[in-house]
């Protein structure tokens, strides 16, 4: 028998997941017969040892299914809740990978869990990861697991409210995932014909917004559809921010720092829930009626694309070669058509956001589409 993988997803689901979990189990059995666990709910699964033994028949039949056959959870192993107290479980979960002596632990998850499978690197473990976000904001690949999905049913809402909107000469502002990174809104608003895009590289004047749909009313176009990132930001809340974060540099005082905290919280909060107040500003500054749609975690559920199956079963299935070869503390990332594996020192902390002069943002600048900073 082979060396043992444990194989664990974590962070919000998204589509593609079991594409990965497949691609890894079943090039493990056939080409070197090794033996795979898959550990449900993420670390939390490792903590309390609730793990299964992974088989091809199993695995037969998921490619196409959405969500994780294991199950995730975005707790962390050095806060996890325990008798209602967060707790540091990171050794637990150290011991618990040598009691089933794994060789090698798969980590499949976000920005969040590089995080905490780098800190499990640095506790001995060998640990690989895969990159898999909606938000496509992990850095150091060129594509994550479940972007793609996300994207493709972000367009058919955009699609679909095209002909409501324009039937009712309404704006309609469309909230699309993604947390803090404007992928998802800026793809799907380019690819959906949005008139208006707001993602929060980009903080908007809500006086432009207007302005750009009452100059599409006067010229006779008189609905509009607005896609906003949930992690959207004003103009003004942004420099509310921006100077909340320059006050705490100047303060030593640590209460006084944990305020600010909070404020800044309380403040990136609102923001967050922000897209009613949107519309509601939007129909007083244009005097057009406005409904607003968001599509929440209907972007996370369903059958992934072909493009995301592809990129998963790619990734996956590079696994059990690197584990053969001892290759650890790497996130298997996508470059161009090939896989990368980019050590996790160099990416976890860093998120990709999309940078200034992005060609997206030509795009969608080209073809007249209001980016809440400027008219054209
Ligand atoms: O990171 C993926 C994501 O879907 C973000 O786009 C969103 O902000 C968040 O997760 C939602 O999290 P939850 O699953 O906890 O509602």
């Amino acid at each position: 028998m082979g060396k043992h993988i444990g194989i664990l997803t974590a962070g919000g689901d998204s589509p593609g997941l079991n594409a990965a979990i497949r691609g890894i189990g079943k090039t493990a059995f056939s080409m070197y017969d090794m033996q795979v666990t898959g550990i449900y709910d993420g670390f939390r699964g490792l903590m309390e040892n609730r793990i299964t033994r992974l088989s091809s028949e199993n695995l037969s039949g998921i490619l196409t299914q959405g969500g994780t056959i294991l199950g995730t959870s975005r707790e962390k192993p050095h806060k996890m809740q325990v008798t209602g107290k967060q707790v540091d479980m990171t050794d637990v979960i150290v011991e618990n990978y040598h009691k089933h002596h794994f060789d090698a632990l798969v980590c499949i998850g976000g920005g969040g869990t590089q995080k905490n499978a780098f800190n499990l690197l640095k506790k001995g473990l060998n640990i690989i990861t895969l990159p898999k976000t909606i938000d496509n904001d992990i850095y150091g690949t060129d594509a994550s697991i479940g972007f793609d999905t996300a994207l493709g049913i972000a367009v058919e809402a955009i699609d679909r409210l095209h002909s409501t909107a324009h039937s009712h000469h309404r704006i309609i502002i469309v909230e699309i995932m993604g947390h803090n990174a404007g992928w998802l809104t800026l793809g799907a608003g380019i690819s959906g014909g949005a008139d208006v895009i707001l993602i929060p590289e980009i903080p908007y004047d809500i006086k432009v917004v207007a302005e750009a749909i009452l100059q599409r009313d006067r010229a006779g176009k008189h609905f509009s559809i607005v896609a906003v990132a949930e992690g959207a930001m004003s103009k003004d809340s942004e420099f509310k921010i921006e100077r909340l974060k320059k006050n705490k540099q100047d303060i030593k005082d640590e209460i006084k720092q944990n305020k600010i905290d909070k404020k800044i919280k309380n403040l990136t909060d609102k923001v967050k829930g922000g897209t009613l107040q949107l519309a509601r500003q939007l129909e007083r500054l244009t005097n057009i009626e406005s409904r607003v749609t968001i599509l929440g975690h209907l972007q996370r559920g369903g059958i992934p694309s072909a493009f995301d199956r592809l990129i998963a079963t790619k990734l996956g299935s590079s696994c059990p070669r690197l584990i053969e070869e001892g290759r650890f503390g790497v996130l298997v990332a996508v470059r161009g058509e090939g896989v990368n594996p980019v050590p996790l020192e160099d990416i976890v902390g860093k998120r990709k956001v999309v940078p200034p002069g992005h060609p997206w943002i030509e795009s969608a600048r080209s073809v007249g589409t209001c980016l809440g900073d400027t008219l054209r």
